[in-house]
């Protein structure tokens, strides 16, 4: 298989997310020409491929295509399938693993679909090599197999990533509602962090971490992919582990250990500290974060230019709706009263809390946490009186 033939790459992304995806593309030298709202297409090798996956912060996963067929059925599905030369990109000693969407109206379920292309790539295997490789229903330590059906036609795709790049790695422990870490990086790139290099990142309400840890990689201007260790291009036959080890000896060059950024975490929860801590530790950024655990409103601020970025609940639960109103129209007399002179970001799922924070952003960007609609809120807080009545109104309550 000759992998430094060119093809289409297309890269997967959450909904509300590809504005930040452009701009990585952009910045690694693309010019995207298709673009969905949860994906971009751009032309180029197996080795461009594996690069993405090493560097892109908001991608979910990188696909290479292998073909593209006019197919009206699911026979033909299998058909088009079975065409392919999957022995010459698979290995027979490895797993695949098959996931698609089917978007036609013979088809109501895509894993119908799914089964019926497991079924042409194993029957092909046995026909031209006598053996059937195993299938899996989960890409870890698989080779990975995607396609999209959408009416008329279908597209056939080697999918290098297999895992979600959302895996990073760094988060083991769980605590309530954490964002995933490709929409954490999303956020930040969207809303430009930093704007200047002294600009600081302070995250009050951070649970388990994730923004401040990604803040802290992208400071680093560390590549997130760098220690991760699967892969599925690592298992197509023939690709070279020293393009690998290249492309990271590359990206190990470019990394930066002890940036000047000063980043801060803060949760009420001490629990939320232990963790984010933790991931923290993993992800090799503990000594870039400094860790608080206190009301926000008592987050050690510095001096601007600095960005504070909260992601509040936003549960819907019978009772808590008054609460958490409360807590939206504390955090803006916060902004108000206490980051003057700073930018400031809220992400919520609940627009009329959001509209609780009682200030006019800037930006309202709709993004996707999962199913669950969101918008990132961004405000410039100017400079002005300090409200004292804001501030007694809206101040910690005293424990
Ligand atoms: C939705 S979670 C944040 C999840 C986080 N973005 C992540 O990726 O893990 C909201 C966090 O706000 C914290 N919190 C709630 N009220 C708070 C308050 N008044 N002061 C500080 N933290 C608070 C909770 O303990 C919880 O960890």
């Amino acid at each position: 298989m000759d992998w430094s033939e060119k093809t289409q790459i297309v890269v997967t992304c959450g909904r509300g997310c590809v504005g930040a995806l452009l701009g990585e593309l952009r910045a690694l030298g693309h010019d995207p020409q298709e673009i969905s709202p949860t994906s971009v297409g751009i032309e180029g090798d197996l080795r461009e491929a594996m690069r993405l996956n090493l560097w892109l912060r908001t991608a979910n996963r990188v696909l290479f295509e292998v073909a593209g067929f006019e197919i009206d059925s699911a026979d033909e599905l299998y058909a088009a399938a079975h065409e392919l030369p999957w022995e010459a990109w698979l290995p027979s000693d490895a797993p695949f693993h098959v996931h698609g969407v089917a978007r036609h109206e013979s088809i109501r379920d895509s894993r119908f679909a799914v089964l019926r292309v497991k079924d042409a790539i194993a029957d092909r295997f046995v026909e031209r090599t006598g053996a059937r490789p195993d299938s899996t229903s989960a890409p870890d330590g698989a080779a990975c197999v995607a396609f999209f059906w959408d009416g008329p036609a279908v597209r056939y795709f080697l999918d290098t990533s297999g895992v979600p790049l959302s895996h990073r790695g760094y988060r083991w422990k769980p605590w309530t509602a954490p964002l995933r870490e490709t929409l954490a990086a999303a956020i930040l790139l969207e809303l430009g962090w930093p704007k200047t290099p002294a600009e600081a990142l302070i995250g009050p309400m951070c649970g388990s971490g994730t923004l401040a840890i990604e803040a802290a990689w992208i400071a680093q201007n560390r590549a997130p992919g760098l220690e991760r260790e699967e892969y599925a291009f690592r298992r197509l036959n023939g690709v070279k582990e020293a393009d690998w080890e290249a492309l990271k000896a590359e990206a190990r060059a470019r990394f930066q250990a002890a940036p000047r950024a000063w980043i801060a975490a803060s949760d009420a929860a001490p629990p939320a500290i232990a963790c984010a801590r933790d991931n923290a530790a993993r992800a090799g950024v503990e000594r870039l974060i400094r860790f608080h655990t206190c009301d926000f409103r008592d987050t050690p601020l510095p001096k601007p230019p600095a960005l504070v970025l909260m992601n509040p609940e936003y549960g819907e639960r019978l009772g808590e709706s008054q609460a958490l109103e409360e807590l939206y129209a504390a955090i803006g007399a916060y902004f108000k009263s206490a980051c003057q002179g700073m930018r400031a970001a809220v992400f919520t799922g609940n627009l009329a809390l959001g509209r609780k924070i009682g200030l006019h952003p800037v930006r309202r960007l709709p993004m996707w946490n999962g199913d669950i609609e969101c918008r990132l809120l961004e405000y410039d807080i100017y400079e002005g009186t300090r409200d004292a009545r804001l501030l007694r109104k809206h101040a910690a309550p005293k424990v």
